[in-house]
């Protein structure tokens, strides 16, 4: 196997995205706590191209979440700047950032359809029109003969879809995603893999990927970022040159390999 040194060190210039779409800067953040503060993101700075599948990768602790629920709105830094098509990211805005959690927290009163078109209720969209773009977000995810059922009538990968349309149904052009098949077994989690990956190369969206799977980060990304344990600082990126569709075969081959490898040496324990 080639060592890991011969591997050319891909620098953020070489790979600068030519229409970038986030642009974040600065990035930091420390929560407070009983037990003192908790110093979780350090110094971040990255830009995603518009289009691109980009995943972030770390381990456990490294402050991912943070860094997306920055990206989405939902928290905000105690530094740097985080913009999106040129502006501030300041509050949730759905019609420039969807977001997919880990849990698919679907609303269990409401059928699948109800639980797409709930953004969208939200903001006074008409029923014709709701039922509308949630259906076509539905088949969309292959669930275009599912959308009444109720979540408790849906596996857990079906679940996953809804939360999926559901983050699709404003058509943001950028999707944010937090280990959003985490919860999956290997094979669900696989095909949902290849799922997403036909999802977006049909939406042409933009998206972040957070997981702590060597794996699925290569599978899936044009680009990984790799994270360092807390404080979470992004030591190392790098272009995934396998050609698409992504094949399962792939996943054996030496480049996969290579990758996964150099990930791996990024972010295993520091020896003590
Ligand atoms: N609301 C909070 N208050 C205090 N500490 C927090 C809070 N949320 C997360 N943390 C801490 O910040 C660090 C990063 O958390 P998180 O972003 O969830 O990491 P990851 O998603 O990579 O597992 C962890 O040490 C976590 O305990
Ligand atoms: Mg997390």
């Amino acid at each position: 196997m080639q060592p890991l040194a011969e591997l050319k060190p891909v620098v953020d210039e070489a790979i600068a995205p030519e229409r970038p779409i986030i642009q974040v800067s600065g990035l930091d953040h420390v929560y407070p706590s009983r037990d003192g503060p908790v110093h979780a993101l350090s110094d971040i700075a990255l830009t995603v191209g518009e289009g691109r599948f980009v995943v972030i990768v770390g381990p456990s602790g490294c402050g991912k979440s943070s860094l997306l629920m920055m990206l989405a709105g939902l928290r905000h830094q105690t530094a740097g700047t985080i913009l999106c098509s040129g502006r501030p990211i300041t509050d949730p805005d759905p019609d420039r950032v969807g977001v997919v959690f880990q849990e698919a927290n679907l609303f269990p009163w409401l059928t699948a359809i109800d639980n797409v078109a709930f953004p969208l209720a939200l903001r006074g969209v008409s029923r014709a029109e709701r039922a509308a773009r949630a259906n076509a977000m539905l088949e969309l995810v292959g669930l275009g003969d599912a959308g009444g059922r109720y979540p408790h009538e849906l596996s857990g990968g079906m679940k996953q879809r809804v939360s999926i349309a559901r983050g699709l149904v404003q058509d943001p052009p950028v999707l944010l995603m937090d280990e959003p098949f985490a919860a999956l077994d290997e094979q669900t989690r696989m095909a949902m893999g290849e799922e997403l990956l036909r999802i977006w190369s049909a939406t042409r969206k933009t998206v972040v990927f957070v997981t702590h799977s060597l794996t699925e980060a290569v599978y899936l990304a044009d680009e990984v970022l790799v994270m360092s344990a807390r404080p979470g600082r992004i030591v190392d990126r790098m272009e995934v040159e396998l050609p698409r569709p992504r094949t399962y075969e792939m996943m054996a081959g030496a480049v996969f390999g290579r990758l996964r490898d150099r990930i791996w040496q990024q972010i295993k324990a520091p020896a003590r």
